[in-house]
């Protein structure tokens, strides 16, 4: 059994990788992502969960279900980042230390882009580092979960 519990949480259309706009997002697959995250969490020691769903509520109930059951959230909310102040609040109501991910520079974006719901309640954000940003956010969460623990 591994020591710590990351849930992975990617939100809409984050289920197209490899087709959706590949000059923007790149060519891997959530498919490619989530096998990549996996031998990184098993080189690293702690156990991952996956999940990807188009639709807010359902995002919303699976931020609530990770209270006592993951220690660190890893999170790409997709357009909702830009919109949802529902997920803002289910995050700050578990209070679980999460990553705010972006695989394209927001910022270099449309403006509507620029603005997060969740970045002022993030321990960090990691954008425009294409699929590797997810690497380097779990990197970054174990370090943070053993600093923390220590
Ligand atoms: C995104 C950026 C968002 O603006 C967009 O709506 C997405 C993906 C990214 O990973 O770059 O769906 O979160």
């Amino acid at each position: 059994m591994s020591k710590y519990s990351i849930l992975v949480i990617n939100g809409p259309n984050l289920n197209l990788l490899g087709t959706r706009e590949p000059g923007i997002y790149g060519a891997g697959t959530l498919q490619d992502l989530t096998a990549n995250l996996d031998k990184v969490a098993a080189e690293c020691g702690v156990s991952l969960e996956h999940f990807q769903s188009n639709h807010e509520g359902q995002i919303v109930d699976k931020i609530q279900s990770a209270l006592h059951r993951h220690d660190f959230l890893l999170i790409n909310a997709g357009a909702y980042t830009h919109t949802s102040v529902a997920i803002r609040d289910a995050i700050s109501g578990v209070s679980i230390p999460f990553y705010e991910i972006h695989i394209s520079n927001v910022h270099s974006r449309e403006p509507f882009r620029h603005h997060s719901y969740l970045s002022d309640k993030a321990v960090g954000v990691i954008v425009g580092f294409g699929l590797k940003g997810y690497e380097y956010a779990l990197r970054a969460a174990v370090d943070y979960l053993h600093k923390q623990n220590h």
